[in-house]
């Protein structure tokens, strides 16, 4: 009671909640985004221009709790982009319907539509393995197969999702240089996965990861190959768009050319490695064909009850061309990288096409740059298949850039992998 009275004697109006939670939130952001213009080594990056990609989020000395010097280890290491962030507050106002009855969202799944010119059928979730669990169990019958690439995500990072969620349905794992699949290896497994039935597993949909695992990009006359051939044969079509924006950017395309155009029934667009905090989006390009996925995402506990948010990040990453202004600066990052790699003697693995570069290490310098630290992610040899002659004493790594990258970071460990 004494608590009630002393919280009521107190307490402020919904307005002056609101302005001091404004307040709050511009004194928060100006502290954390002051120093973010320039790089650590206090220029301004040239392919870090503020206006196209806003400022960079502030980020602390490398310290022994858990920050490095510099950090390759993925693009969801970095923070949240700032102008999704912005939106994130922008929504952060009032009340509004939930699970994704609200404007903002209505207003996402037209644009997203709009984006890839069709009337597509949108469903928004908060991870990318959600949203290819969800797409693959959509399109294929739990006695189906789908047809991947051997080191693709679905297959070795996602701890059975899509074939929980597919109801017992087969991921097929095919070899491919690049950790690309061509319609030759798709054809070749139609053949083996057909018929028999009701025996063997018969292929029902193909995935393919773009950007792929191994940072390579799918071109738009390769992926409307492939469709072709799993077209013809009744098989559905998903792309693991995870990285599509650095796939797109790399790409003269539009975004219906590199996906509908070319045969893809159903992407799971990511937003989150592109600097979202949590937000992808299933897009299936005929509405028909999503029919009951509502309830699928319900039931699968991935319709959000403040979706707004949700609808928000995509808000801020669609505004603008930021998507791909984003993606541009972590490829050109990745580009720059390689070439610093390539200049020290070190082979750079596959094309780099997106965010991504694999290269080969020796060991003791790999032990040095941790040691200095550089945070990456060394990948078993046989990611590489038969495609790369690795040495014993050395060590397939690979380094990832993103949207928060700075070429001083870049400068950093080249000179590092120099002096080793
Ligand atoms: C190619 C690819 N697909 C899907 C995912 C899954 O995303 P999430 O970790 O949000 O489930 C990732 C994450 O690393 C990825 O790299």
């Amino acid at each position: 009671m004494l608590s009630y009275r002393i919280f009521a004697k107190f307490s402020p109006s919904r307005q002056e909640v609101g302005q001091a939670t404004l307040a709050f939130f511009q004194l928060y952001s100006f502290r954390r985004r002051a120093p973010s213009q320039v790089d650590s080594g206090g220029r301004v990056s040239q392919f870090c221009p503020v206006s196209a990609i806003g400022r960079r989020p502030a980020r602390r000395a490398a310290a022994a709790n858990g920050d490095f010097l510099v950090n390759f280890a993925s693009d969801n290491t970095a923070a949240v982009a700032p102008g999704i962030m912005d939106a994130l507050l922008r929504a952060n106002d009032g009340f509004a319907l939930g699970y994704g009855n609200d404007a903002l969202t209505r207003d996402v799944e037209k644009r997203i539509g709009e984006l890839f010119e069709c009337d597509a059928a949108v469903f928004l979730v908060p991870t990318g393995t959600a949203a290819n669990a969800l797409s693959l169990a959509h399109v294929t019958p739990p006695w189906g197969g789908v047809l991947c690439h051997e080191q693709a995500h679905i297959m070795s990072d996602e701890c059975g999702a899509p074939e929980f969620f597919g109801g017992g349905l087969k991921l097929i794992g095919l070899r491919g240089a690049g950790c690309k699949l061509t319609r030759d290896t798709v054809a070749g497994a139609i053949a083996r996965y057909s018929g028999h039935v009701p025996h063997q597993v018969n292929a029902s949909a193909l995935s393919i990861t773009q950007a792929t695992e191994a940072g390579t990009v799918y071109r738009v006359d390769e992926i409307a190959a492939m469709s072709e051939v799993a077209h013809a044969h009744g098989l559905a079509v998903h792309m693991d768009g995870a990285r599509f924006a650095n796939a797109l950017a790399r790409m003269n395309v539009t975004p219906a050319e590199a996906t509908w155009k070319a045969g893809v029934d159903v992407l799971s667009f990511g937003a989150t490695k592109g600097g979202a905090m949590a937000a992808e989006a299933v897009v299936f390009f005929d509405r028909e064909q999503a029919d009951f996925m509502p309830e699928r995402r319900k039931r699968a506990g991935h319709l959000l009850s403040k979706h707004r948010f949700l609808a928000a990040q995509f808000e801020g990453y669609l505004n603008d061309g930021y998507w791909l202004a984003l993606a541009r600066h972590a490829n050109a990052m990745a580009d720059r990288l390689a070439d610093g790699l390539r200049a020290c003697g070190v082979p750079i693995v596959w094309p780099v096409d997106a965010n991504i570069v694999f290269a080969l290490l020796p060991q003791a310098l790999d032990a040095k740059l941790k040691a200095a630290g550089a945070a990456y992610y060394v990948r078993p040899k046989t990611l590489a298949g038969d495609d790369v002659a690795i040495a014993p004493d050395q060590m397939l790594v690979r380094l990832v850039t993103s949207f928060a990258t700075v070429e001083s970071e870049i400068e950093k460990f080249a000179s590092l992998v120099q002096s080793g």
